[in-house]
């Protein structure tokens, strides 16, 4: 149990408060002159008719003091903790050691399960790097789910059915040469659908072929199905090399097209509860009242599209998953659109709808390029990755010319990298791609985290030595205590990753204690001659401790570590 925890219990008991009362009142104080922790007592003198700085006394008179508290103060109506630095040490780097890399998993998600879905790129187009911002996040997500104890359902909902495929047949048929898209399959589809476009301009009646073949297709015609299904199954290739590369998987790749059979059932309960109405000849659901447009279900030539998909995802999900939370990691500029769809789906079945969570996410931009599609001025994602590995390996080969395994510690390295960039900030936050930061192995980055990891490694292969049993209340040192301090704060970051669904709450936890680490490591002879045994021992355990946490919560960011590098 933490001691903010052995802490509020014991409060609990003195004062008759609930414990999740006491324990959310029991506050740092930003100034560590006033304690380790701290507890106003002002809430509590209406209750007990008595001034805040009375019960603060009784309290400080009653409360049994843990070994880790050194000394109880009042001050001001509340009562404040000192924790004995050498009896904190003891306490918390027992319970590290109990826990090992379970240390900081909690419980909270029991039977709970958290359905994440992300990556989600589109059939027969580049999987871009919007793309790459949706895999990163909804990977850490589901990990950091997982790790509170929520059975989690990674989902990969393909764009894989809509007008546009009528579009890319019509070009294929027109243009199309299978021996040249073979040779790169998504780069040469993504030029015959750009070709569509400009063709089109000119020529709108392809807009009416286009449509006419998706009407095909959602008839289940089997010559466009055949190459539907070609399309799907070669672009899926490419994209699982890159998920590959990232070392991530999905549970399901249910995508658009797999619900093309479960629409009617939408427009059925929609039709039946008096929701559809017509606009234009189109069949939407008025959201006049929740101040959005209309959610269009149906088009005027009675083809459904991506809302409906979605609404039929979310009714199939909460049907087949009975999801605690249903999360859809896309973009910021799609908003508006789970707006609509969750809102539609209250009105179609109620409260479970609330349950849905779009996660969303800013801008990449490259300097002064910004990343499209239509227009096929794209940043390709498997360059970036590959680009990123490469710079890696030139700039290790300066620094560590010996590496034993030098292109497998730079894949690791230069895709770290990349996935730290997005888990930096705030993810709404639009994102600036500079190789000069994200390879910065001294700055904020994947690197300078990795190192610190590799660099704890090192001392601990080095000393070889059995640290478990130390006497880990000689670590007193203020660089110590921090450390300390800040390893068991890891739980707390996991919980508000996960409350918030932003990640970046583990990667600034990592980021700081890659710092705290380096300055503890800095400033603190361990192997040097001359070092007490006995303290060399507790500061071994304590590098032990730190670097165990470090892979861990890189792990929870998808970032492999390296031993070496
Ligand atoms: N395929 C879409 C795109 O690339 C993202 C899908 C988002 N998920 C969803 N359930 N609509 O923009």
């Amino acid at each position: 149990m933490d001691f903010k925890q052995q802490i509020a219990k014991q409060l609990s008991g003195l004062t008759g408060l609930e414990y999740d009362t006491v324990i959310s009142a029991v506050e740092t104080p930003p100034d560590p002159a006033l304690g380790d922790l701290a507890f106003p007592c002002f809430p509590l003198a209406r209750i007990m008719r008595k001034s805040p700085a009375a019960i603060a006394a009784e309290l400080a008179e009653k409360i049994d003091r843990p070994e880790f508290v050194e000394r109880i103060e009042t001050a001001g109506g509340y009562l404040n903790f000192f924790y004995s630095r050498g009896g904190y040490a003891k306490a918390q780097l027992k319970e590290f050691f109990e826990a090992g890399e379970n240390y900081g998993k909690s419980n909270e998600g029991d039977g709970k399960t958290v359905l994440v879905e992300f990556s989600s790129p589109n059939i027969a187009k580049p999987f871009h790097i919007g793309h790459l911002f949706s895999t990163a996040l909804g990977n850490s997500l589901e990990k950091i789910y997982s790790f509170l104890g929520y059975k989690t359902v990674k989902i990969n909902h393909l764009g894989d059915w809509g007008t546009q495929f009528g579009k890319l047949i019509s070009a294929y048929k027109r243009w199309g040469d299978p021996k040249v898209i073979e040779n790169d399959p998504i780069k040469e589809l993504l030029k015959l659908y750009v070709r569509f476009h400009e063709e089109a301009k000119e020529n709108p009646e392809l807009d009416d072929e286009a449509r006419e073949y998706f009407r095909l297709l959602e008839q289940g015609d089997e010559d466009t199905t055949s190459l539907w299904k070609y399309f799907r199954e070669i672009s899926l290739v490419e994209f699982k090399r890159v998920y590959d590369m990232l070392n991530i998987s999905f549970d399901s790749y249910n995508g658009e097209s797999f619900y093309s059979d479960k629409m009617d059932e939408v427009v059925e309960i929609l039709k039946e509860k008096g929701l559809l109405v017509e606009s234009e000849g189109a069949m939407v659901v008025d959201l006049s009242e929740e101040n959005m447009p209309p959610c269009m279900i149906l088009k005027s030539n009675g083809t459904t599209i991506y809302a409906t998909r979605d609404i039929a995802a979310a009714l199939y999900r909460h049907r087949t998953y009975d999801f605690y939370k249903n999360i859809y990691v896309v973009g910021m500029p799609q908003e508006l659109h789970f707006k609509q769809i969750f809102s539609v789906v209250e009105k179609m079945c109620g409260d479970w709808a609330k349950n849905c969570v779009h996660v969303g996410f800013g801008l990449v931009k490259f300097p002064d390029k910004k990343l499209s599609t239509r227009d096929g001025d794209v940043v390709f994602l498997e360059d970036v990755l590959k680009e990123s590995v490469s710079k890696t390996r030139g700039i290790m080969q300066e620094s560590s010319p010996d590496l034993e395994n030098p292109d497998e510690t730079a894949e690791k390295v230069g895709i770290g990298a990349v996935l730290y960039t997005f888990l930096k900030n705030n993810r709404e936050k639009d994102i600036i791609f500079s190789w000069d930061t994200m390879l910065d192995f001294e700055g904020e980055s994947g690197p300078y985290v990795q190192y610190s990891y590799a660099r704890g490694r090192s001392i601990l292969r080095r000393s070889g030595e059995d640290f478990q049993c130390a006497d880990f209340s000689l670590l007193t040192s203020d660089e110590e205590y921090e450390l300390i301090k800040h390893i068991s704060s890891y739980g707390d970051a996991v919980a508000t990753a996960a409350a918030k669904n932003e990640p970046f709450y583990v990667n600034r936890y990592v980021t700081t204690l890659a710092k705290l680490f380096n300055k503890f490591y800095n400033v603190s002879p361990i192997l040097k001659d001359g070092v007490e045994p006995e303290l060399k021992k507790a500061r071994l355990a304590l590098v032990s401790t730190a670097t165990i946490i470090i892979k861990s919560a890189l792990g929870l960011l998808g970032i492999e570590t390296v031993e070496k590098m």
